[in-house]
C-alpha cells in the first residue's frame, strides 16, 4: 500500500515535470523552435540538392513531405503566366521530380523562422543566387504540417519581379501618369 502510494506520487511528479515540455502555447505536441529550424534546414537541403542529416535530397524530401504534398504560390504562377489561385504542385513525387530535375537553388539564406498554431512554420528567407544573382529575392514559406510532422502544404510568396529580372525577364515600366 505504502509502496503503490509512493509509486503513484512519483508518477504524478513525472507527469507534472513532463507537461511543460510536451505542451507549448496550450497545444499538446506543439512544434518547438528547434524542430522547426531542423525542418527548414532539411527543406533547404532539398532545394539546393545538398540533402541533410536524413540522406540525399531525394531521401530528405521523401521523409519530410506528406504523400499529398501541395505547393501554392501566386508568385510562381505569375512568373509562369498561369491563372492565379491554383496549385503549383500536387503530390510528393511530382514535387520531388520538379525540384530535383531543375537546377539547384543557390545562395539560400534564412532571415527568421517562426512557429504558429503549433503545426505551422513560417520561414522568411533571402535567396542570393538565383540566375544572375543581381537582385536578392526575399520571400516567405508558410508550411502546414501533418500529425507526423511532415509538410502537407507550402504556401509561398516572394519578390517575383526580382526573380524575373535575375532569370532574364524584361520589365517594361508603365508610362508615367
Ligand atoms: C526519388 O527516389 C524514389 C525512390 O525512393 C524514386 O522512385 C524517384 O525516381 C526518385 N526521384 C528523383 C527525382 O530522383
Amino acid at each position: 500500500m505504502k509502496f503503490s502510494l509512493f509509486a503513484a506520487s512519483l508518477a504524478l511528479v513525472a507527469s507534472v515535470v513532463a507537461s511543460p515540455l510536451q505542451v507549448r502555447n496550450g497545444c499538446p505536441n506543439c512544434l518547438s523552435k528547434e524542430a522547426a529550424t531542423t525542418l527548414v534546414n532539411r527543406f533547404i537541403g532539398v532545394l539546393d540538392h545538398a540533402g541533410s542529416d536524413l540522406g540525399d535530397a531525394n531521401a530528405t524530401a521523401q521523409a519530410i513531405l506528406d504523400n499529398n504534398y501541395q505547393e501554392i504560390s501566386d508568385s510562381i504562377l505569375s512568373l509562369e503566366g498561369q491563372p492565379l489561385g491554383g496549385v503549383t504542385f500536387q503530390g510528393k513525387q511530382e514535387y520531388i521530380g520538379g525540384v530535383l530535375n531543375a537546377p539547384p537553388v543557390e545562395g539560400i539564406t534564412t532571415i527568421r523562422i517562426y512557429v504558429a498554431d503549433c503545426n505551422s512554420v513560417l520561414w522568411y528567407w533571402n535567396f542570393l543566387g538565383v540566375g544572375s544573382g543581381q537582385y536578392e529575392i526575399k520571400g516567405f514559406n508558410l508550411f502546414t504540417l501533418n500529425a507526423a510532422g511532415q509538410i502537407l502544404t507550402t504556401e509561398l510568396e516572394f519578390n517575383s519581379i526580382a526573380w524575373g529580372l535575375d532569370t532574364g525577364y524584361q520589365i517594361i515600366f508603365p508610362p508615367s501618369s
